[in-house]
């Protein structure tokens, strides 16, 4: 018998901090209970926990802080149905379920010496976070080029990580944050109109550049189309596939695409990548 843990197993956590986001996004730093498990952890930006609430189920989340924040881990979750309901009732103390990390990563080694354009919409910033707060810490932040943050979300009040996109990211150095709301408010002063618009206008030149994207569908397809017309290639874009996973570790046929399972050669794929999947999803 080997000593493995078997990956199915989730861990015990405890809540140790609620942000609101939004009116229905929550961010939750959490500490797994065991001190040998806490000291062992280690993700990549990009990748997935599941986490459990008894009684209610689990699901799988993107871990939105970055790996060099080594105290708690973070998920931003808005709350969908039954097991995001139960989460978003808990409060600070309160004990979870976390398997994971799952999946795989941006390649932010591919990155080293671009440019990096990151595109999110609403809660499809979780992901980008880890990526965006990986790249900016002093530790790494050499090894990038310029940074170019644009997120939008339809008000002032769906903004997600307000602290960050208003008042942090572009105090960093060589960083640019462009954000947006779609409909005009009297208390934002900031671009008004939807992420693709708003992308075509800034008009981000592709050389030497990648570009990561994250939010909706609907805003995936027009930025694609923006980016397209921007002169960006499909080897230089990457995205994630949220597909419903049920395992996260290859064995239930939940998520895959064709002989891809996205919670194995996923959830991060190159758009080159993703014209080579069947069109089953
Ligand atoms: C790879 C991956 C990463 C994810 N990262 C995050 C994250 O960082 N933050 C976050 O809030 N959520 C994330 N999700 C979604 C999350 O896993 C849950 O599916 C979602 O929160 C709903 O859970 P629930 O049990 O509360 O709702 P349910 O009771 O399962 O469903 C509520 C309603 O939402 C619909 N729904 C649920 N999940 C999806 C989905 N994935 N796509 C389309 N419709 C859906 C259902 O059909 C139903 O109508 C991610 C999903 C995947 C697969
Ligand atoms: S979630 Fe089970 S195979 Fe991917």
């Amino acid at each position: 018998m080997s000593g493995e843990r078997n990956p199915l197993l989730p861990y015990r956590a405890t809540i140790r901090e609620i942000i609101p986001e939004t009116g229905d996004v929550k961010t939750f730093r959490i500490t797994l209970d065991n001190s040998q498990a806490a000291a062992g952890w280690r993700h990549e930006p990009g990748q997935l926990a599941m986490l459990s609430v008894f009684g209610a189920g689990e699901a799988m989340f993107s871990i939105s802080s970055a790996p060099t924040r080594r105290d708690s881990l973070e998920f931003s979750i808005k709350r969908m149905g039954k097991l995001t309901r139960a989460l978003h009732e808990m409060e600070a103390g309160g004990r979870i379920g976390v398997r994971g990390p799952y999946g795989n990563h941006f390649p932010y080694e591919k990155f080293q010496g671009k440019d990096l354009l990151f595109v999110g919409g609403g809660i499809g910033m979780a992901p980008l976070r880890s990526l965006i707060d990986f790249v900016l810490a002093a530790e790494n932040r050499p090894r990038y080029g310029r940074v170019e943050i644009l997120y939008g979300a339809r008000s002032y009040d769906d903004l997600c990580f307000k602290a960050q996109l208003l008042d942090g990211w572009h105090k960093k150095p060589d960083t640019v944050v462009y954000s947006t709301i779609d409909r005009a408010e009297a208390r934002w002063t900031g671009h008004v109109g939807f992420v693709p618009a708003y992308l075509e206008k800034v008009a981000p030149r592709p050389e030497h550049k990648c570009a990561v994207l994250c939010g909706p569908p609907v805003m995936i397809r027009f930025v694609l189309a923006a980016l397209k017309k921007l002169g960006f290639a499909d080897d230089q874009i990457y995205s994630t596939l949220e597909l419903r996973m049920k395992c996260g570790v290859g064995k239930c046929g939940r998520c895959n695409i064709g002989a891809k399972f996205v919670c194995l050669d996923g959830p991060v794929f190159s758009m080159a990548e993703i014209a080579e999947l069947p069109p089953e999803f």
